[in-house]
């Protein structure tokens, strides 16, 4: 089903980011002969080492909630769109891939941070029904990673009491993804921890128009009356049905859309936007975006 990368084999050179340089030659020079065929996914491998990230000394002392932060007004719901991975990789000189792969590295960070600051709740909005217009080998890469990251992390989430759900049309992920999805929303389905969900295959105008469907064959077969369909009834139809808005969006990279995310819950959530690249995002930004929440007034219409 997917492309297959090409790229000329240099072996004898180590350079700094190894495999990465020779993935971006390939993206320049691709389709080179069949024996040096390499799939994408293959640049998942722990060899095929990132730069490292450190913790710096600011981050650390960001372990415990701020001082400066108030317990009793934190967001319960936080939600990220992580834009800027591509943008990422492209200044460090590697493939836009790579730039997904540190992303993964910010969302745990982001996770484990709301967990220990008292966050109830993450939804990470990891792939648009938009985005199967990108690259064939950019999306097998995704869809990979997404199977990857899973099946390394799935203990550690027990561990950390994390329940994981995933939203969106599931159904037309690789069936190998969707096995996974599966097993770690079970797995994870009684942990009391962070709710954390990841939103794939996901369009927030699809989802609302699913419930619609879904409501007007309620209607169609005499179980529902239309003077009946409330904002309660229609929220149960949607994927995040059972789980509260998120308070708060965080979006990277400094654009200013919701790009078709959580179109409904996001009726009354506080927007934040930095210019800082997704990868680049950590404590001591998430810090400023809590900050910054909570400076508004939030008033949902009232006075
Ligand atoms: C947007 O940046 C990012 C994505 C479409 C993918 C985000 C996915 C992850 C970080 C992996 C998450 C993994 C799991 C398991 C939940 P972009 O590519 O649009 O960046 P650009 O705007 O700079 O091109």
């Amino acid at each position: 089903m997917f492309h297959y990368l090409g790229y000329q084999e240099a072996a004898t050179r180590e350079s700094r980011v190894g495999i990465c340089d020779r993935a971006l030659e390939a993206r320049t020079n691709p389709f080179k002969t069949s024996s040096n065929l390499i799939r994408p996914s293959t640049l998942l491998s722990p060899k095929h080492r990132l730069p490292q990230k450190t913790m710096t000394a600011k981050q650390t002392a960001l372990q415990e909630l701020p001082a400066d932060i108030n317990r009793d007004r934190l967001p319960n719901h936080v939600a990220v769109i992580m834009d800027g991975n591509g943008r990422w990789a492209k200044r460090q000189g590697l493939p836009r891939i790579m730039g997904h792969r540190r992303g993964v590295d910010a969302l745990k960070d982001l996770l484990r941070c709301c967990r220990d600051w008292g966050v109830q709740a993450l939804t990470a909005y990891a792939f648009s029904t938009e985005n199967w217009g990108r690259p064939l080998e950019e999306v097998e890469f995704l869809m990979t990673l997404f199977e990857r990251v899973l099946r390394q992390e799935l203990r550690e989430m027990m561990q950390e009491n994390v329940r994981i759900k995933f939203v969106g049309n599931l159904d037309a992920l690789p069936s190998t993804l969707q096995n996974e999805i599966e097993r770690s929303m079970l797995e994870t389905q009684n942990n009391q921890g962070i709710r954390f969900t990841v939103a794939t295959n996901y369009g927030g105008r699809q989802e609302i128009l699913k419930a619609c469907r879904a409501i007007a064959a309620q209607v169609q077969q005499g179980l529902v009356k239309p003077d009946e369909i409330d904002e309660s009834l229609f929220e149960r139809h949607l994927y995040t049905a059972g789980t509260c808005d998120p308070d708060l969006l965080i979006r990277t990279s400094g654009e200013m859309r919701i790009s078709n995310f959580l179109l409904w819950q996001m009726a009354y959530s506080e927007l934040y936007v930095t210019n800082t690249l997704w990868p680049d995002f950590d404590r001591h930004e998430f810090h400023q975006a809590l900050m910054s929440y909570q400076q508004r007034d939030r008033r949902f219409g009232r006075v």
